[in-house]
């Protein structure tokens, strides 16, 4: 049996997961897990770089929580993958530091991503912090730590994984062949419209459906979509094409044949809004049922997020510490302090 490619990805603890997530990123891990060995961040620390206050950190152990249960949810199995805790595996910040010297502070700065971060947190753009310069270091040091092979990453993180590269090269070149060159893996979804169709939904935006969300705020949202906007009257012919309620009945409605007949009675305006939209609630809520479902049996199994966790981590720390070793021995910065103690002890004992 040949061994499984390893793949690393993950996101920051921000909070209860949406749909955008789930046809974005999650269904394709919980695929992956079978044909590779996954491992899945919790990116604490990432979440530093724009909120590094205390009371952040506090808050954001309640949005890891929501966060792994709807990744439990939807199919990601701890039997089959790793999950673990950034903040809890130290080698992180090691690694961190070694690869800060490995790229140039003009390539960090030149990319797009630092620019759209800072912003969204705003931050002003001549302010950025460090940490957030570093942002794409740290993704490196997470990817290259478990020594993966791929990562599965939207269009935002692509160049991320561009950079690890860069510093993979770099160092193999600075040390002798250490990582392995990790490879993006691109979504084969496109990202997901938010409710108010402006833009990708996101939680800043306050566009999204949450899987966590009941029957009723389906329902709620669902009606205040928004939809072409020319439909004055049910009887005025509507566009189909970009309206994100009908991108959402391609993507969750089942019932195939409803959506056509749908979209037919709309171009010929025909059909009242209420009723389109009606009948996407309804099948929004038929898809996430059972995630609805899932999601409460395991939140009422008390310290099961927690043992997951902990096992996950544990896990970690255990291939961190191999890599570590390798690099240790590669850069021969153990070897200083080994031959200090060394020396330093053969003297104690002589006295
Ligand atoms: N940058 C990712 C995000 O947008 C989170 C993340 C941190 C990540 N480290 C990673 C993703 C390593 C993939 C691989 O939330």
């Amino acid at each position: 049996m040949t061994e499984k490619k390893r793949i690393l990805t993950g996101d920051r603890p921000t909070g209860k997961l949406h749909i955008g997530h789930l046809v974005g990123s999650i269904q394709n891990r919980v695929e992956l897990q079978d044909k590779y060995e996954c491992i899945f961040i919790i990116a604490d620390l990432h979440m530093l770089t724009t909120k590094p206050a205390r009371g952040d950190i506090i808050a954001m152990r309640e949005n890891l929580r929501h966060m792994v249960l709807d990744y439990l949810a939807c199919g990601i199995d701890p039997e089959k993958s790793v999950i673990y805790l950034q903040s809890a595996v130290p080698a992180t910040y090691e690694l961190n530091l070694f690869f800060e010297n490995m790229v140039s502070v003009n390539r960090l700065s030149g990319l797009p991503s630092l620019k759209d971060m800072a912003r969204n947190a705003h931050i002003d753009p001549e302010n950025v912090p460090f940490g957030l310069l570093g942002y794409p270091v740290l993704q490196s040091a997470d990817i290259l730590l478990p020594r993966a092979h791929y990562v599965p990453v939207g269009k935002d993180n692509a160049a991320h994984v561009e950079v690890t590269r860069d510093i993979a090269r770099r160092f193999n070149q600075c040390y002798g062949d250490v990582f392995p060159m990790p490879e993006a893996m691109m979504s084969p979804v496109p990202t997901l419209v938010g409710t108010d169709g402006k833009g990708k939904m996101s939680k800043s935006a306050g566009n999204c459906i949450f899987l966590s969300d009941d029957a009723k705020t389906v329902v709620k949202k669902v009606r205040g979509m928004y939809t072409d906007p020319k439909r004055v009257h049910a009887d005025v012919p509507g566009t189909v094409e970009g309206n994100p309620v009908f991108d959402y009945h391609d993507i969750f409605n089942k019932d195939k044949d409803e959506v056509l007949d749908l979209k037919e009675r709309y171009r010929k305006g025909a059909v009242g809004d209420v009723e389109v939209k009606d009948k996407l609630a309804a099948a929004l809520n038929l898809f996430l049922e059972p995630i609805r479902e899932r999601r409460l049996s395991f939140e009422n199994e008390k310290g099961l997020v927690e043992e997951i966790l902990y096992r996950g981590t544990n896990k970690m720390n255990e291939i961190a510490a191999e890599t570590m070793k390798a690099v240790h021995q590669a850069m021969g910065v153990a070897g200083t302090w080994k031959k200090i103690s060394r020396v330093a002890r053969e003297r104690q004992n002589a006295v």
